[in-house]
Order: structure tokens, then C-alpha cells, then sequence
């Protein structure tokens, strides 16, 4: 038996233009829009770093250089709080990651799909197996929640290699919306896995296999690069990874893990502003005061 090799790497495809976000977005990239005291991007490397991964992918674009150099030593800056004996500004922006992560990036030339912008890191994954994260969703893990759901999709991964999908049930009225799975009716509970048996991209109303829907994390198998290279255009003419995930499922084990932290999709301006909440009640800093706020608007 071969062994299962480590998650390591993970890809953030951050090309996308963030039409839906503007005119937020007209200059700013929306992966650097603020939730809460810290941009989108940074709560998922950050989720992608609490979960052992140590390489990150930015598969980005034209026009988005300011998303490196949020990773990036901004040594004026640091220079200056540093003079100014700030030390707390100072840590957060110096330790914003730890010192082992590596932040790489690649750029996407055309906007071909998400299944083409996982492609064009082929080249950095090389042969390791992988996580994508979609940006425009943040994952915001309650107290008593001990474990990130990301850290127990690695952990099935390395106990059975088999490749982990995250779903969340969604109305039956949305399921045109996302990629959904089919689990041959299995209806996994929060935290749970079934196994899935297909995947379809954006179906039709009233033809979706199941309200399973894939929320934006992923962990591969290195061969999935293969199957992208030969996977044609399919919903809405672009390259989809839910296609060549379908096609994988012939010869490779798949499983759907059901989220149990709410997710916050940062790509739409209600979604946004939901996140912005719940990351401003779980802040030490701004939590009494918000809730207090919100009490308030209800009466
Ligand atoms: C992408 C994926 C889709 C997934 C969704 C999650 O679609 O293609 O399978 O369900 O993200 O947000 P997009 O929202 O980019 O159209």
C-alpha cells in the first residue's frame, strides 16, 4: 500500500473581479475588504494555517499585487510603530502569520473558470495532494467548537486519502447556485461524512441530486491536475472543478464533510455584512458593545 501524503499546500484562487461587491470593489480587491479588524484573505490563510497547512497559492491577477503585500514585511511601517513603542499594532501586523509559512503566487491571465485557476498551480503543487479555499467564504468557529471543520477534513484525509468535500445543506430553491453532491441520499449531519457517488455544477431547478451544496474547501488528490488539464468548458462556459471532481469520483474515493461552524459568504453584500456581525460579536474588543448596538436597533 502506498502511504497518504500530508495536506501541505493549500490554493486560494483570488483572480476574480468581485463584480458583485461593487462599487466596493472598483479599486480594492475584495479579498482585502475588512471583516470585522482584519481583511477576508487573512481569515482564510489564517483557517488554512490553524489547520496544519504551511504553503500558500494565490492564484491572482492584473491589478491585485496589494493582496501580496498584505503577506508581505511592510518595513516602513513596522519601522514606525516600533519608534512609536506600539506594540500591540505592531504584533499584529508583524505576526500576522507565523515565520514557517510560505505565501506564493501565480497569476490566472484569463478568467477561464475555477477548475482553470486550480490548474494554473499545478506547476507549485506538483505531485502533493492539496487544499483549495474559496475566498468569498470565511468560516467563523464558534467557542465551543474544539476543532476547525478544515482540521477534521485533513485529518480524514490522513487516515484514508480519500478526497474531502464541504458541504452545508442549502434550500432546494438555491441548489442552482453551487456545485451539489450526490451521496446516494445520505443525509450527514454536522461534523459528519457520507460518501459521495457523483457531483454536477450549477443544475438545473428540480434536478438537483441532493440540497448539498459545496461550500468552498477542498482537499485533492495531486492527479486531479491531470484531469483539469483534459476537462471542457461546462456551466456557464467556464472550466469547472466540479467536473473534473466527477470525473475523479471514477477512480478514487470522495467524501462529503458537513460543515458545523457557519459559513459567511463575503462575495455578496448581505453575506458581507453578516460576516461583519458575527466576526464583531466574537471580538473581544468590539463584542459588549455591538451586541448592546443590536439589542438596541431590535427594540
Ligand atoms: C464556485 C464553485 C461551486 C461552489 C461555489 C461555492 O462557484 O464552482 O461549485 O458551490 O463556488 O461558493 P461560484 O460561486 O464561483 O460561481
Amino acid at each position: 500500500m502506498t502511504s497518504i501524503k500530508p495536506i501541505r499546500k493549500a490554493i486560494i484562487p483570488v483572480a476574480g473581479l468581485g463584480t458583485r461587491m461593487l462599487p466596493a470593489t472598483k479599486a480594492i480587491p475584495k479579498e482585502l475588504l475588512p471583516v470585522g479588524d482584519k481583511p477576508v484573505i487573512q481569515h482564510v490563510v489564517e483557517e488554512a494555517v490553524s489547520a496544519g497547512i504551511e504553503e500558500i497559492i494565490l492564484v491572482t491577477r492584473w491589478g491585485k499585487e496589494a493582496i501580496e503585500n498584505h503577506f508581505d514585511v511592510n518595513f516602513e511601517l513596522e519601522h514606525m510603530l516600533t519608534a512609536k513603542g506600539k506594540k500591540d499594532v505592531l504584533k499584529s501586523v508583524s505576526e500576522m502569520i507565523p515565520s514557517h509559512i510560505n505565501v506564493v503566487s501565480v497569476r490566472q491571465a484569463k478568467a477561464l473558470g475555477l477548475g482553470h485557476a486550480v490548474l494554473c498551480a499545478a506547476g507549485l503543487v506538483r505531485d502533493e495532494p492539496f487544499c483549495v479555499m474559496l475566498p468569498d467564504v470565511i468560516v467563523i468557529q464558534p467557542q465551543n467548537q474544539q476543532e476547525s471543520d478544515l482540521k477534521r477534513m485533513v485529518q480524514a484525509w490522513n487516515k484514508t486519502g480519500a478526497a474531502q468535500i464541504m458541504v452545508e445543506p442549502v434550500p432546494e430553491s438555491q441548489t442552482s447556485l453551487y456545485g451539489i453532491v450526490d451521496c446516494n441520499g445520505a443525509n450527514p449531519q454536522p461534523g459528519q461524512s457520507a460518501a459521495i457517488q457523483g457531483m454536477v455544477e450549477k443544475p438545473k431547478l428540480g434536478t438537483a441530486p441532493s440540497n448539498l451544496a459545496v461550500i468552498g474547501r477542498y482537499l485533492l488528490p495531486a492527479n486531479i491536475m491531470g484531469i483539469l488539464k483534459t476537462t471542457k468548458p461546462g456551466a456557464g462556459g467556464e472550466i469547472q472543478l466540479t467536473d473534473a471532481l466527477d470525473t475523479l469520483l471514477q477512480s478514487s474515493d470522495m467524501a462529503a464533510y458537513c460543515m458545523e461552524s457557519p459559513t459567511y459568504d463575503c462575495g455578496n453584500k448581505v453575506g458581507y455584512l453578516k460576516a461583519n456581525i458575527a466576526a464583531g460579536l466574537t471580538h473581544p474588543e468590539t463584542s459588549d458593545e455591538l451586541r448592546k448596538f443590536l439589542q438596541g436597533l431590535q427594540t
